[in-house]
């Protein structure tokens, strides 16, 4: 399973840089950060080598396309985002007939991840926190894109995205989701546990009692 950071903070995808297989970003991560956006979008390709997802803000698919392209220039691993509207799907079949990867974004429904899939995308996001939030079932939706991709043989990927919680991560896993995008919080949060502190702590009390000439690193 790939993890990708979902943030335009270079300082949060610098330190895990050595963790993560990509990085996730859109018009609110962006505006967080209040910096100019392709200055901060060449710095984090420069980080990190694999897809990094960049959002039109164009709603009509001349103005997409034209985003992406430039966009699509700051670096071989741009990916751009684009979210799920008639206009935007004919922006990724053109992108994908041009060879520019696309992330169809502001997915909630098996049908149009079915439609995305149909034009091309690279890769297609549903939003599972916003599901959740709307009283939905956000994992559900994940199942049934994943059954109808099956089925269908799509090449599409599904990232799980609007993450909100480390059991959001477990359940996309335990579904065979080949992608989560997880914000810095959330992703530090997958390497704590309560047990590990406590054997660590109990662990190097009991190291204490252990005579000191018989240990690594003492002479
Ligand atoms: C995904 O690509 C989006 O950037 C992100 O996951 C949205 O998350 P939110 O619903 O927490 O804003």
């Amino acid at each position: 399973m790939k993890l990708y950071l979902d943030t335009a903070n270079v300082e949060e995808i610098r330190d895990l840089a050595w963790l993560i297989d990509g990085v996730t970003t859109n018009p609110t991560l962006v505006a967080r950060e209040g910096r100019p956006f392709m200055e901060a979008l060449t710095e984090i390709c420069q980080i990190v080598s694999g897809p990094v997802s960049a959002e039109v803000v164009a709603l009509d698919t001349q103005g997409m396309v034209r985003e992406a392209r430039e966009l699509a220039q700051v670096a071989k691993n741009v990916v751009i985002k684009i979210p799920l509207t008639e206009p935007g799907l004919q922006a990724v079949q053109k992108l994908q007939s041009q060879g520019i990867p696309t992330n169809v974004t502001l997915v909630f429904s098996a049908n149009q991840a079915l439609l995305a899939a149909k034009c091309g995308a690279s890769y297609v996001s549903p939003f599972v926190g916003r599901i959740d939030d709307a009283g939905g079932d956000g994992m559900a939706v994940v199942q049934e894109i994943l059954t109808v991709y099956e089925n269908y043989g799509f090449q599409t990927e599904v990232i799980v995205a609007s993450v909100r919680h480390p059991r959001h991560v477990v359940e996309a896993a335990l579904l065979g989701a080949p992608i989560a995008t997880v914000p810095y919080d959330v992703l530090k949060k997958l390497f704590a546990h309560p047990l590990t502190e406590a054997g660590i702590a109990r662990f190097l009390k009991d190291w204490e009692k252990v005579p000191s000439k018989s240990k690594p690193g003492q002479g």
